[in-house]
């Protein structure tokens, strides 16, 4: 995104094509939970491009060989309840031994202000390379508010990755925190008087969990 350097957006098309089924309303709940895994799943062979490494020896049945591999147990993804939930097991797929942890923010629908009403951490965080996940990026607050959670927690190295967001919450985010790599699949026109993105996708919570 221009004149934020920490910021990617993915262009892509499967990424894109996916996109366009999640964001149609007739999209019902299994699809939509299927389509937000994959796209994360998609999503994380980029953002994990500096995840940290070490070199280990590896038999090969014709030699032994030197080959970097993931400090997986030294990577933790920690998905904003509720709808976060829904990128982990795109993580998952590609990190089993990754650490999760929880943060529980909600959105007051007048205000738009985040509440928090739970936080759950691996032990060692602050060691890790910690990754943020939240399908919608909308206002910035609740990401700026998880952002700043972490970093009470001691947690150096923060990072983003949504599905959707719009140029509002990007900016607030990024200005607030030039540290923090943002990744975010599509990138949306605005916010409507209620702070829901547009184009967007709708509730990103009520369509995971079938609340609505
Ligand atoms: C949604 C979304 C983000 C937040 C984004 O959660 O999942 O956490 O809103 O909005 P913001 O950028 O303006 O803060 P919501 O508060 O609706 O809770 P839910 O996940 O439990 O549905
Ligand atoms: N939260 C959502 O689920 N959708 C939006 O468009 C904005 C916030």
């Amino acid at each position: 995104m221009q004149g934020y350097p920490n910021v990617t957006v993915f262009d892509h098309p499967l990424i894109g094509h996916k996109i366009a089924i999640l964001r149609n309303k007739n999209t019902g709940t299994k699809e939509f939970r299927e389509l937000i895994e994959e796209i994360t799943l998609l999503m994380t062979f980029e953002a994990f491009k500096d995840a940290p490494t070490k070199e280990t020896e590896v038999e090969t049945p014709l030699e032994t060989c030197r080959q970097r591999v993931v400090q997986e147990r030294k990577i933790a993804v920690v998905p904003i309840l509720r709808a976060g939930l829904g990128m982990v097991g795109g993580v998952q797929k590609i990190f089993p031994l990754a650490k999760v942890g929880h943060i529980g923010l909600c959105r007051d629908e007048e205000t738009m202000q985040p509440g928090a009403y739970y936080c759950k951490l691996p032990q060692g965080i602050e060691d890790m390379q910690v990754t943020l996940l939240d399908p919608m990026l909308a206002t910035g607050g609740s990401a700026n508010a998880a952002i700043e959670f972490l970093r009470n927690k001691g947690v150096g190295e923060i990072r983003l990755m949504s599905v959707i967001a719009a140029p509002q919450g990007v900016k607030k985010v990024a200005e607030a925190n030039p540290d923090v790599k943002i990744f975010i699949a599509a990138l949306d026109r605005t916010l409507n008087e209620h702070g829901y993105i547009l184009p967007g996708l709708g509730d990103a919570g009520d369509r995971l969990f079938g609340t609505k």
